[in-house]
């Protein structure tokens, strides 16, 4: 798999999954645009990544902007001079029952996680379908499977997982993918381990180099989805399809993933 001289944009990679997506992309050889909030923290992941020697260029953006969206396009295709691959990776989970939280903090969720991909893909096909490219969306294992203690997560995890199915099959001349990852060892979930649900602790956790490999994969071969772990998946897609096997499962699940939470719990207290 070679990405030389091909032209990726990264949303949300500064960090986490964004941040090894980003590392992949740079050792086989890609050019890079990097966007994210944070500017120290970009510039920082890009100084690391110009020693693989392809261009890194540094586009602080707030995607929950549809017009900082449309600028991010435009920067990125100027400074790289054309563009092969969007990755939409950056993403905002307010998790807890649903009402826990002001209204508007779940408008900025689906502002992140579902408007700023749709905005982002639509402003860069010309410039994809111009190098037959792609874009890579990262989805959640919650938008196979709705949660109820991540409703709108799940929400807007399960649109983003359509809108890119929809789009696999039938947009011309650029391949889209979403990559679905149960739960990821990343500062998204371990910073907040007492909110997070107990059943998503039940399933096995990944490395952002897991998901990673996957998002350069679908780059690769345009497959339409990617979930990780795969056994995860298949339950997921089981649950969705038979309530009777979760209500089953679901208690069983939990109590594992209570005994995960405590153990990560201990480990970070140790550490
Ligand atoms: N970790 C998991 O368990 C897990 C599981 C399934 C799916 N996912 C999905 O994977 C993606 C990445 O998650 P992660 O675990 O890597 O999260 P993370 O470690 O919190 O990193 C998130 C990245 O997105 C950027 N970002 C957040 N809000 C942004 C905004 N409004 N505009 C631009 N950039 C923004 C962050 O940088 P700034 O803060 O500087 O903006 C950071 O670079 C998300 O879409 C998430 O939903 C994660």
């Amino acid at each position: 798999m070679s990405f030389d001289e091909r032209a990726v944009l990264i949303a949300g990679a500064s960090a986490g999954i964004g941040l090894e997506v980003a590392r992949a992309f740079a050792r086989h050889g890609a050019d890079l645009a990097l966007a994210a909030r944070g500017a120290e923290r970009l510039e920082a992941v890009a100084a690391e990544l110009r020693t693989f020697g392809g261009r890194v260029e540094v586009i602080p953006t707030d995607v929950a902007d549809p017009a900082a969206c449309l600028a991010l396009v435009s920067a990125a295709v100027e400074r790289l001079g054309r563009l092969d691959v969007l990755v939409n990776n950056a993403g905002l989970h307010h998790r807890g029952p649903f009402g826990d939280h002001d209204p508007l903090a779940y408008a900025a969720m689906v502002d992140v996680n579902l408007r700023a991909p749709i905005v982002l893909t639509a402003a860069a096909l010309p410039h994809l379908r111009a190098t037959g490219g792609s874009v890579v969306n990262v989805g959640s294992l919650a938008g196979c499977l709705p949660l109820p203690e991540a409703a709108v997560y799940s929400a807007t995890k399960a649109g983003l997982r359509t809108l890119s199915l929809a789009l696999a099959g039938g947009l011309e001349g650029v391949r889209v993918s979403v990559v679905s990852p149960g739960p990821v060892a990343t500062a998204f979930i371990l910073d907040d381990l007492d909110s997070v649900g107990d059943i998503t602790l039940a399933q096995p956790m990944s490395t952002p180099g897991d998901i990673a490999a996957l998002v350069l994969a679908c780059a690769a071969d345009g497959r339409p989805e990617r979930q990780q772990p795969r056994s995860s998946g298949l339950l997921a897609g089981l649950g969705a399809t038979l309530p009777s096997l979760r209500r089953v499962l679901g208690p069983l699940m939990e109590r594992r993933g209570r005994r995960v939470k405590e153990r990560l719990r201990r480990a970070a207290r140790e550490r």
